[in-house]
């Protein structure tokens, strides 16, 4: 049979999508399920459903990562899939659902097809990619691929004071299969660009070259808490006010060095939080991303030194913890090629591009040849319930998917 006229069912795909985003589903649109919580629970349920009527052999291991396994015509190392299905807790359908619903939709294809390849396929899901409830994010992939220590994974607390290893007995993933020794062929995973370079570029496929270097902190501030009229300026030891001037480097920071820096304060927390009262306590995060380590490391020296000297000034304690931090990656060139070669081979527009987000794929880049593909995020917007990719847009990236799995799974 050739190959090269298969085509994935756009319909069945948009399908389980929507249905997939009906779990956790927001009264106004988006979606609701962060790592580990109920929400995500039923997301998994329903997927392994998925997996098992497609024929896969689903294994989930010690940090509830989910890989269902086709077998080829030879053993080896799987060519695998993967994303996640966790989300922010205000966030679209698309954003890691898309790519593990897309490499399900392979399997779809090829079992429709009656072809068996070469070598065996793997399309998984892992644990909270997100980080927005339990830091650090990638954190299923980081230790199914060795970089994060289980244990350390399982002790981790999140926002609420519950720890991943309780979470996941709970909701029944605290699976059997050792982590840190699976090894793919090769990685691939299509996802949303989540940013507005394709879209106002007019082009229809990314070519993902790599992905930028993350570094969060937090920073938990002490000072006192006291009457907002009474206290004078130079008496004050005020958490609230450095938590807000911390915001405010951070952009400082960002538009200093300009380039690709970006920073962001995400959260930000008062105690009391009363409008006649001094904050006695606040807690700030400030996530930094930069493509080039080294800026990355500068950004992060400035940061630190804001933070000790202003702390002193007001008379403040800070605790600091470092909640995520992950270099650049780069993918392997060979694979980048791969997916420009297949988007154009197709007829679809491609742009080779950084990945701003973080994403499973990173933690596979060292261990096996990985690329990423990306669609289109109208109007460049994600993690908020608006995010959208058109059904064309999806249907683009998903034959790019099909495309260059059995390019690596048939040799
Ligand atoms: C993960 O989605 C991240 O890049 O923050
Ligand atoms: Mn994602
Ligand atoms: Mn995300």
């Amino acid at each position: 049979m050739n190959l090269t006229t298969l085509r994935i069912d756009l319909d069945r795909l948009h399908r389980q999508l929507v249905t997939l985003g009906g779990i956790g589903a927001l009264p106004g649109g988006g979606v609701a399920r962060l790592a580990l919580s109920d929400a995500d629970r039923a997301g998994r349920d329903l997927v392994v459903d998925w997996m098992r009527k497609l024929g896969l052999q689903v294994t989930v291991d010690r940090i509830g990562n989910v890989l269902g396994l086709r077998p080829g015509e030879s053993d080896g190392l799987p060519v695998t899939v993967g994303s996640h299905i966790d989300t922010v807790k205000a966030g679209g359908i698309y954003d890691g659902n898309l790519g593990v619903l897309a490499g399900l939709e392979v399997i779809a294809v090829l079992n429709d097809a009656g072809i068996v390849t070469k070598r065996p396929l793997a399309v998984g899901f892992f644990t909270n990619e997100e980080g927005s409830r339990f830091a650090p994010d990638m954190m299923g992939s980081a230790v199914h691929q060795g970089f994060l220590d289980l244990d350390q994974a399982l002790a981790v607390r999140g926002i609420d004071g519950k720890s991943v290893g309780e979470e996941l007995v709970r909701i029944g993933y605290a699976g059997e299969v050792p982590t840190g020794i699976f090894r793919a062929h090769c990685y691939f995973e299509l996802h949303v660009e989540q940013g507005p370079v394709l879209e106002q570029e007019g082009m229809q496929i990314g070519a993902v070259e790599g992905v930028q270097g993350i570094s969060w902190t937090e920073y938990r501030i002490s000072g006192v808490s006291n009457h907002a009229g009474t206290t004078p300026m130079r008496m004050r030891r005020d958490a609230g006010y450095l938590a807000a001037a911390i915001s405010v480097e951070a952009r400082a920071i960002a538009q200093a060095m300009g380039g690709d820096q970006v920073a962001t304060t995400g959260l930000l927390q008062f105690k009391p939080n009363l409008v006649n009262v001094i904050p006695g306590e606040a807690v700030i995060t400030v996530d930094l991303r930069n493509t080039d380590e080294m800026l990355l490391q500068a950004a992060e020296r400035r940061m630190h030194e804001f933070v000790a000297r202003n702390a002193a000034a007001e008379n403040l304690d800070v605790q600091q913890r470092v909640l995520a931090r992950f270099e650049p990656v780069a993918f392997d060139p060979v694979m980048v090629d791969l997916v420009e070669r297949e988007a154009h081979r197709l007829g679809y527009s491609v742009r080779r591009m950084p990945s701003g987000a973080g994403h499973d794929a990173q933690m596979f880049a060292p261990n096996c040849p990985t690329a990423m593909i990306f669609v289109p995020s109208v109007r460049g917007i994600s993690h908020n319930p608006a995010e959208f990719t058109t059904q064309d847009q999806i249907g683009a990236g998903a034959q790019v998917l099909l495309g260059v799995v059995l390019e690596q799974a048939m040799k």
